[in-house]
């Protein structure tokens, strides 16, 4: 799996936290900054970070900031990313199987890192359960035509 990974200043220390614990576990981390704690803005990570998932050029797409909310916005206006704001391991799991989020959000100064790698693992280890929330997932897709109008 390849996951492209961002983060503004905020993010940045939680973004060497993840990308370590992915290294560790094998997967192929493509980072997209900041690399350092000067202040950058959220929009300028989270576009190349979705545009990496939405190209295909990543499998999956993780950003952090200061509240994740930024880059939820961010990510979310480039076409076929599904990007979720989890702050709980619930919602990361649910996330995946119902709505096939691609690109994960969280917000550094909401939670501590412990939470925040189980929050990331049980996110890339769910699987997507089809069923019913295909046409549902299709539909959100359908939304990005109707923004282009
Ligand atoms: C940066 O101060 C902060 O605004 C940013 O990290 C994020 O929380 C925005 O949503």
């Amino acid at each position: 799996m390849r996951v492209a990974l961002g983060a503004d200043h905020a993010g940045f220390e939680m973004k060497q936290v993840f990308k370590e614990r992915l290294r560790e576990k094998g997967v192929q981390v493509l980072d997209y900054g900041t690399s350092c704690c000067e202040s950058v803005d959220y929009p300028d990570i989270a576009l190349p970070v979705a545009r990496a998932v939405a190209t295909g050029e990543a499998d999956r797409g993780v950003l952090i900031c200061g509240t994740g909310i930024g880059m939820s916005i961010a990510a979310n206006k480039v076409r076929g990313v599904r990007a979720a704001l989890c702050h709980d391991v619930f919602s990361a799991r649910v996330t995946r199987e119902h709505n096939d989020a691609n690109v994960l959000c969280m917000g550094a100064r909401v939670i501590g890192p412990g939470l925040a790698l189980e929050i990331l693992e049980t996110w890339l280890g769910t699987g997507f359960s089809g069923g019913r929330h295909v046409s549902r997932v299709k539909k959100v897709t359908q939304l990005d035509d109707l923004r282009d109008q």
